[in-house]
């Protein structure tokens, strides 16, 4: 995949760049990602991206035309997925990644946090956010989706399975892991991963990614892809988990 961003911090991405997965996702060739200066594309002496707003108030608004030179310059005729960080974008998800991840080349725009001139916005086909927070600027929504993105790459992990059993792929959050050694500091393994009993470790892990998903984050549930054992293990969770609140709730009235 190529990925080229455009930024006025091309030295934000260094160092993340180097390290780790996706510097050997580049020197395997699986993965090119280009940074463009947005001020290369202005035309006078200062270098202006930004200037003040119409209709005024505080801060400043990204100019379109570095913008628009920088985008169709980069992309050339080629229909390129282009994305604009902003915080009223669409959310990035795993499942919004693997869609990204069919791409052969992404456009990666990063506006500034006070905005853009709307019509910047024309060039883009996704607007997207990374999470319900306030970011300075798009760059760290950039390196977290070149994260997540090229490590859905076929190659780019060792084992190509870890991407579809992991969290958030079928729409739970993990299982808990263990290795050795199998009591430490009091506290042990649990019993059925040591059995060797393979079919019921695998029930066993099921529950738990049942259950933590129940408790953490019961908002993926409505979207996972659930058997109808699944439903079954989950309508015996929820009885426990309302027993659980009625005796918090008892012992609470009888502090009170
Ligand atoms: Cl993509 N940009 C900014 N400025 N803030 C954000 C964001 C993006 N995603 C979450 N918050």
């Amino acid at each position: 995949m190529r990925i080229d961003v455009v930024t006025i911090f091309p030295e934000f991405f260094d160092s993340p760049l180097r390290a780790s997965l996706l510097g050997r996702a580049g020197e395997r060739g699986l993965l090119d990602v280009a940074f463009h200066d947005l001020r290369d594309h202005t035309h006078d002496r200062h270098r202006t991206v930004d200037d003040e707003p119409y209709g005024g108030g505080a801060g400043m608004v990204m100019k379109p035309e570095p913008w628009f030179e920088a985008v169709e310059s980069i992309r050339g005729d080629e229909p390129v997925r282009t994305v604009l960080f902003c915080p009223t974008g669409r959310v990035l998800t795993q499942a919004y990644a693997w869609e990204l991840a069919e791409e052969s080349r992404l456009l990666l725009m990063c506006g500034r946090y006070e905005g853009v001139d709307e019509r910047v916005r024309s060039l883009a086909t996704d607007e997207v956010s990374i999470g319900d927070y306030v970011l300075a600027g798009g760059e760290s929504a950039a390196l977290v989706l070149i994260e997540v993105v090229s490590r859905l790459l076929p190659g780019v992990l060792g084992n190509e399975e870890s991407t579809v059993e992991e969290s958030f792929s079928q729409g739970l959050l993990e299982y808990p892991h263990y290795t050795r050694p199998a009591e430490f500091r009091g506290l042990d393994v649990p019993e059925i991963l040591r059995s060797g009993d393979h079919e019921a470790v695998a029930e066993w892990r099921r529950h738990q990614a049942l259950e933590r998903t129940l408790r953490r984050r019961p908002d993926l549930l409505a979207e996972a892809v659930l058997s109808p054992e699944d439903r079954r293990v989950l309508g015996e969770l929820l009885d426990r988990l309302s027993e659980e609140r009625r005796e918090t709730e008892d012992h609470q009235g009888s502090v009170l």
